[in-house]
């Protein structure tokens, strides 16, 4: 075991859902610290295969550590990139795939990572660390209006322009270089207040902008069109209403255009006793569609 886990949500729906043949080829798209993708695994045969993708290199590492299971096959590449790693792995189409969708416990928990406004990090937040954009580029390089947009579509923040503004005044006194900075100067705008903390929506938004996340999030329907078999499931965690909605409205085009259909009409929350167990599971999402055609 790498040490750090992250436990998987809606797992026992998603290990239901999703394997339809024990015999099968599955995608993890997202992989993390391989928690979905060893629970898939038990339920697979000898013959089954896993195919786990991962834009953080750390995460293949300790996914291989914690599954450590032959039958996983990882690559550390973006999961926008699924059809190219299937040919890698010599694999004509599989039969389902998962989308785990944001980042991983390990990740936040990693000061080093810049993620978290309670540790106190560089402000970094790259799912890719070599990726060049990172946090502290688009927190000390863009316009308080393209600051103001970040916020407002990626976190639905509605205080967006003043604290837009707030960035812009410290950073004319000194670079923004951490978490914690960050945090502090949100918090001159919003105090403190409840449970969930001001800086919450800014640090989400700031990591949708660093990964170009609803980017990649709007190609998930085009890859499950390119690498789904026929009867095969497609399966996606979301866990903000801009990620959950742009999946809904893929879902319904797929489903229009008549070689797919929705295999759980409602959208399937994690229960009481999961939220309780498990605080990071309370805003997911899980929907699933399954290509006919
Ligand atoms: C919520 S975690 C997945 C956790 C995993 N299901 C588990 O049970 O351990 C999301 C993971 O997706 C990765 N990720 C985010 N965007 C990605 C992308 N476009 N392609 C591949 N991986 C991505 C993150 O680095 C993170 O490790």
């Amino acid at each position: 075991m790498s040490g750090f886990t992250h436990i998987p949500i809606l797992a026992k729906e998603i290990s239901d859902l999703l394997i339809t043949y024990t015999d099968g080829i599955y995608l993890d798209g997202t992989l993390g610290l391989g928690g979905h993708s060893g629970i898939l695994l038990e339920k697979l045969s000898e013959k089954g295969r896993i195919i786990g993708l991962d834009k953080d290199i750390n995460a293949i590492t300790m996914a291989k550590e914690n599954v450590n299971d032959k039958r996983l096959i990882t690559f550390n590449l973006s999961y926008t990139c699924s059809d190219e790693a299937l040919k890698q792995a010599g694999v004509q189409g599989v039969n389902g795939a998962l989308f785990d969708l944001g980042l991983s416990s390990y990740q936040l928990d990693d000061a080093s990572r810049g993620f978290s406004f309670l540790r106190q990090g560089p402000l970094d937040m790259r799912f890719d660390t070599a990726q060049k954009l990172s946090a502290k580029e688009v927190i000390n390089t863009y316009s308080a209006d393209k600051l103001e947009n970040i916020f407002t579509l990626y976190g639905e923040e509605r205080n967006a322009s003043k604290i837009a503004l707030a960035i812009c005044a410290a950073r004319r006194q000194a670079p923004i270089e951490t978490t914690t900075a960050l945090a502090k100067i949100v918090e001159t705008v919003l105090p403190r207040f409840g449970k969930i903390h001001p800086a919450t929506k800014i640090f989400q938004a700031l990591r949708i902008e660093v990964n170009g996340e609803l980017d990649c999030v709007k190609g998930v329907a085009g890859i499950l069109k390119k690498i789904l078999l026929k009867g095969g499931r497609g399966a996606v965690l979301t866990f903000h209403s801009t990620e959950d909605r742009i999946i809904k409205f893929a879902f319904k085009e797929l489903c229009q255009s008549g070689d797919f259909v929705l295999v759980n009409k409602k959208v399937i929350e994690p229960c009481f006793e999961e939220i309780k167990s498990n605080s990071r599971s309370r805003s997911a999402k899980l929907r699933v569609i399954e290509k006919i055609k």
